[in-house]
């Protein structure tokens, strides 16, 4: 004997019949969310790559424009340097005294603003209480920019 459950209105339909159709909704379901989510998910990457990522995987950290000859420039927690033409360099922002972040490059010198450590363009220490250079960064020139890498 079949039992069978009422819905509003005037249809009606067996259990069995019931519990197919709400399984084959669920699955019917999981398959549009899934897809939905990787979609969203792929467009999220592309344009992520679109705004970090050069063509040979490095990362921008900054235009080679923003970075002044005899100077540098602080971008996130990379200092950037330029002590003469051409030559780029990369540094943790890290102040290898007590872990500060230096905050400014002037003077040609790169400073913390804690205990007043001093850095050459070269991560050298100038002066200060800092027991070391700051740590080097590789990045190089491609383009126009300066990228990690
Ligand atoms: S942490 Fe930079 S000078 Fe002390």
């Amino acid at each position: 004997m079949t039992e069978q459950i009422s819905t509003p209105g005037a249809f009606r339909m067996d259990r069995r019949t019931a519990l197919a159709a709400t399984g084959v909704a669920a699955t019917a379901l999981s398959a549009v969310a899934c897809s939905s989510y990787g979609n969203t998910e792929k467009a999220a990457a592309s344009t992520n790559d679109v705004r970090v990522r050069k063509q040979d995987g490095g990362t921008e950290l900054a235009k080679t424009s923003e970075v002044p000859v005899g100077g540098g420039v602080i971008k996130g927690d990379t200092v950037i340097t330029q002590a003469t033409a051409g030559a780029f360099a990369g540094f943790s922002s890290t102040c290898t005294h007590l872990g500060c972040k230096v905050s400014e490059v002037s003077d040609g010198l790169i400073k913390c603003p804690c205990h007043g450590s001093k850095f050459n363009l070269d991560g050298t220490v100038a002066g200060g209480p800092a027991p070391r250079p700051l740590d080097a960064r590789a990045v190089r020139v491609d383009g126009d920019s300066v990228v990690s890498g």
